[in-house]
């Protein structure tokens, strides 16, 4: 599409922060609802060195304790729905969505039986005691279809989807979000881990995950303890083995003492794993805070302001409910459209 300059300086001009998984759902979902914004994704990371590369990418939410719960029910309802429609079209192969279906054992019964997502997955139920005779030690289980991403495919997928509605990318680290004030005149903060420099959230930290990616193509189903410890997920190429949570790690480096323990616990629940060949192994930091923190917020410096709508704070569950915060961080710019014009008076003023 050929950028007009004048059409483009009519609009209004938004910069999102972050080119993960959360900043290209935002972008992508502002550019479709929005037709009055122009969009420009500014990361110093794309795919493949995005957190979500790391992931298994698998619909099981994770929960945010500060976040009331029937917000993350409805993000989760609406990012499976969305994600549901594309998994049943013809994008679905070049988007990396699929169905998987699989288990989620506990070694005693957890205290609520069918969790808050039990309604919007497919097909919920419990397992039965000869399905369960599968697993040693394992007393309780949930059988269920859910969705996964390929983030490989699903990132550049979204890039490409944005692109093609006039959206811009620009590869580079954003040192001071003023710098991009006078260009924009709005800015999304969905750069995950990178709030704590660029806006000085401390209350924002990694939780560091390990995974092995290994060449077992006969495993179709999923299995994942349900404390989150170990978890076998297949993929379109490999089945991701995991996994770790380390608070506060900072190292993107996967430790090998730490597959072999990953290697061991996933066999020990699927004993077909047993030599199966390593492909890969990653290290991944979960951007992790109480509470997913959605908000709009005015920076003032020097008598200029500069609203801003954080994104952040997804934590271990960003693919399971991206859809729905990408909606309303939109909703959040769009209500703020109108006094788009104030802030820019102020600012010259
Ligand atoms: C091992 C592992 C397994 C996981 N499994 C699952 C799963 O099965 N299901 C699930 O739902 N979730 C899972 N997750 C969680 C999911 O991957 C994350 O919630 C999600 O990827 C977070 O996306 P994000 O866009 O917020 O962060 P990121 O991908 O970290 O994106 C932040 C972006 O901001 C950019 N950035 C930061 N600061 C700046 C700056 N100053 N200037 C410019 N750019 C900047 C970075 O370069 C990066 O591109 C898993 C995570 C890990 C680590
Ligand atoms: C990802 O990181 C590697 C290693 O730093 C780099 O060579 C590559 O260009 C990066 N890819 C993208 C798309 O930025
Ligand atoms: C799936 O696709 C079929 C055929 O196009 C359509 O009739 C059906 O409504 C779709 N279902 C969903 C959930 O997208
Ligand atoms: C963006 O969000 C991060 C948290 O991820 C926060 O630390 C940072 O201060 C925010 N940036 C701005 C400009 O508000």
């Amino acid at each position: 599409m050929l950028h007009d300059p004048i059409m483009s300086a009519q609009k209004i001009q938004v910069a999102v922060i972050g080119g993960g998984l959360v900043g290209l759902s935002t972008a992508l979902c502002i550019i479709e609802c929005l037709p009055q914004c122009s969009v420009t994704v500014i990361s110093e990371e794309f795919s493949p060195n995005t957190t979500g590369d790391v992931a298994a990418g698998c619909l099981i939410p994770h929960v945010y304790p500060d976040t009331p719960l029937h917000q993350q029910k409805a993000w989760f309802k609406e990012t499976f729905n969305y994600l549901f429609k594309i998994a049943n079209s013809s994008e679905a192969s070049e988007a990396g969505i699929y169905l998987i279906s699989g288990w989620q054992i506990f070694k005693s019964a957890p205290k609520e039986v069918y969790p808050f997502w039990s309604e919007t997955v497919l097909g919920f139920r419990i397992m039965d005691e000869t399905e369960l005779a599968k697993f040693q030690s394992y007393k309780f289980g949930q059988a269920f279809t859910t969705l996964k991403c390929q983030a490989s495919q699903y990132l550049p997928w979204m890039e490409k989807r944005f692109k093609s509605k006039g959206g811009y990318v620009e590869k580079r680290k954003v040192i001071d979000v003023w710098d991009l004030h006078g260009t924009y005149d709005v800015v999304v903060n969905c750069s995950g881990l990178g709030s704590r420099d660029l806006f000085g959230d401390q209350s924002i930290y990694p939780v560091q995950g390990q995974v092995l990616e290994v060449n077992a193509p006969w495993i179709k189903h999923f299995i994942r303890d349900g404390d989150g410890s170990t978890y076998i997920y297949p993929g379109i190429s490999y089945v991701t083995l995991g996994g770790t949570r380390k608070k506060d790690d900072w190292s993107c480096l996967p430790n090998a003492q730490t597959s072999k323990v990953i290697l061991e616990r996933c066999c020990h629940l699927e004993p077909s794993l047993y030599g199966a060949p390593v492909i890969q192994e990653k290290a991944g930091l979960r951007p992790t805070r109480s509470a997913l923190r959605i908000v709009k917020d005015v920076l003032v410096k020097n008598g200029q302001q500069l609203p801003v709508i954080h994104n952040y704070g997804h934590g271990g569950g960003g693919f399971s409910i991206h859809w729905g915060t990408a909606n309303e961080a939109t909703k959040l710019l769009q209500q703020l459209i109108p006094f788009i014009h104030h802030f820019k008076l102020v600012s010259k003023l």
